[in-house]
């Protein structure tokens, strides 16, 4: 069953943001993207081919987009998606160990869901907190910052018994319904499409 055949609105809206040509229309994929992931919680194969049909693209560009964003998942993913940076200074932080410890505790691989349906796991590049490594992500709610084994522990206990503790540090930006970027505070933040100024025309070979 179509996703989008009842959405009409919000696909116009979304299309809307984008200039009225084919590069507008491909630009619309990762908001699309987001939506079915949000509401579904993975982007299975036939809604990439819905989303490649609404922007002009292949199934196969849209797996391509997919593939570069460790945000985006192509298989489904428990309560909680625990994303455990893998990158140098994680890595050197103790990571790896942090990793090994997940799955064995878990019992759970990548593209995996456990059995209470709670737990998925994934490796992911640099989040950006190097200072504050080694780092976990739980879904896209924030970090925990400086996971020391005993702070693994206590953090799995609480999500088995569905009590996520607070991130560290809340993801510090999001979209808006506007698709304004906003930090937790709801302050505006990067530049507004229609606060930009046109560039001047260019006339080649002017001095
Ligand atoms: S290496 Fe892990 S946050 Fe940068």
């Amino acid at each position: 069953m179509s996703y989008f055949a009842d959405k009409q609105t919000l696909v116009a809206d979304i299309f809307s943001r984008y200039p009225d040509s084919p590069q507008g229309r491909r630009s619309a994929l990762m908001p699309l993207l987001r939506e079915v992931q949000d509401a579904e919680g993975f982007v299975s194969g036939s809604r990439m081919d819905e989303i490649a049909a609404l922007c002009g693209t292949t199934a196969t560009e849209v797996r391509s987009v997919m593939s570069f964003y460790s945000t985006y998942h192509t298989l489904p993913t428990g309560k909680y998606h625990l994303q455990v940076c893998s990158t140098v200074m994680c890595s050197l932080a103790g990571s790896d160990e942090l990793w090994d410890h997940l799955v064995s505790e878990l019992d759970v691989q990548p593209g995996e869901v456990s059995p209470d349906g709670r737990f998925s796991v994934q490796k992911v590049e640099c989040l950006g907190s190097c200072g504050t490594a080694p780092l976990i992500q739980i879904n896209d709610d924030g970090y925990y910052e400086k996971v020391t084994p005993g702070k693994c522990a206590s953090i799995l206990k609480a999500l088995r018994a569905d009590l996520q503790p607070l991130p560290d540090n809340p993801v510090p930006v999001t979209v808006n319904a506007e698709g304004r970027q906003v930090l937790a505070s709801g302050e505006a933040v990067g530049a507004s499409v229609t606060g930009l100024n046109q560039l001047p025309p260019f006339h080649g070979g002017e001095a």
